[in-house]
């Protein structure tokens, strides 16, 4: 059995947040499916394919042909300790983290033989001693043999919230409306396209954490994974 951890759920419940402080706790790698289709997103983006929710044959042909072929590297930066993403050689640290970037990685992640073309990369992230999985099809698709999986979800309303609180704190100006809107569209076609739709895995621990903070959901699902893998010396 290997030792991977999938952490699904729908973007802005704080999956990246729990995914590093799991990973740190256990010292494990950290595999941030998102990012590899955010990257996608904004290549297709730069290449001048038109992305929508209805993307015609040809274009999803070009994209799954970047897909197989992604000069993707992710390296830790020194000063800052993230690990940041390299296209070509070229760091899209700041690229792939705006909505756009997220409306694009979202459309890409509907067209089938894109998740086909991204696969096996995902896989190849596990190394011992483990790896944490953060994404919407780490524990039904991608590792679903996973021993540990977490599926973190929370209201709409309250992903946009907090997302309008990260952006007003950044000195970023935002709009309470337009998040929410954005946050049920990209909810919207993640949960409906036809390949691994956004759902819990049937044997996902699921967490709510619309009513608790990053703490309190961090010791709900420390406390399950040490029921799931014990002896792994959480404290
Ligand atoms: O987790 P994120 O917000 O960075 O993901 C961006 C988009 O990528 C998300 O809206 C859907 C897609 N995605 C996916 O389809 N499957 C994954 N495992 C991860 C992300």
């Amino acid at each position: 059995m290997k030792n991977i951890i999938t952490i699904d759920g729908p973007s802005g419940a704080g999956k990246g947040t729990i995914t590093q402080l799991v990973a740190e706790r256990l010292g494990w790698h950290i595999l941030d499916s998102g990012a590899l289709y955010r990257i996608l997103g904004v290549a297709a983006k730069n290449q001048g394919l038109l992305l929508s929710d209805t993307i015609d044959t040809d274009v999803a042909d070009q994209v799954t042909h970047l897909a197989r072929h992604l000069d993707v590297e992710f390296q830790l930066n020194t000063t800052n300790g993230e690990v940041e993403p390299y296209l070509s050689g070229q760091n899209l640290a700041k690229e792939i983290r705006t909505d756009e970037a997220g409306q694009a990685a979202s459309q890409v992640a509907a067209i089938p033989s894109v998740r086909d073309a991204l696969l096996a990369r995902q896989r190849d992230f596990y190394q011992q001693p483990g790896l944490v999985a953060d994404g919407r099809d780490m524990g039904t698709i991608v590792f679903d043999d996973a021993p540990v999986k977490i599926f973190l979800t929370a209201s709409a309303e309250c992903r946009a919230e907090r997302r309008y609180q990260q952006l007003i704190n950044k000195g970023v100006g935002a709009n309470m409306r337009a998040l929410l809107k954005s946050i049920q569209a990209r909810d919207e076609r993640d949960r409906t396209r036809s390949v691994a739709p956004l759902v819990p895995a049937v044997d996902a621990f699921v967490v709510d954490s619309s009513s608790l903070d990053i703490q309190q959901v961090l010791s709900q699902v420390l406390v399950y994974i040490e029921k799931k893998l014990p002896g792994n010396h959480l404290d």
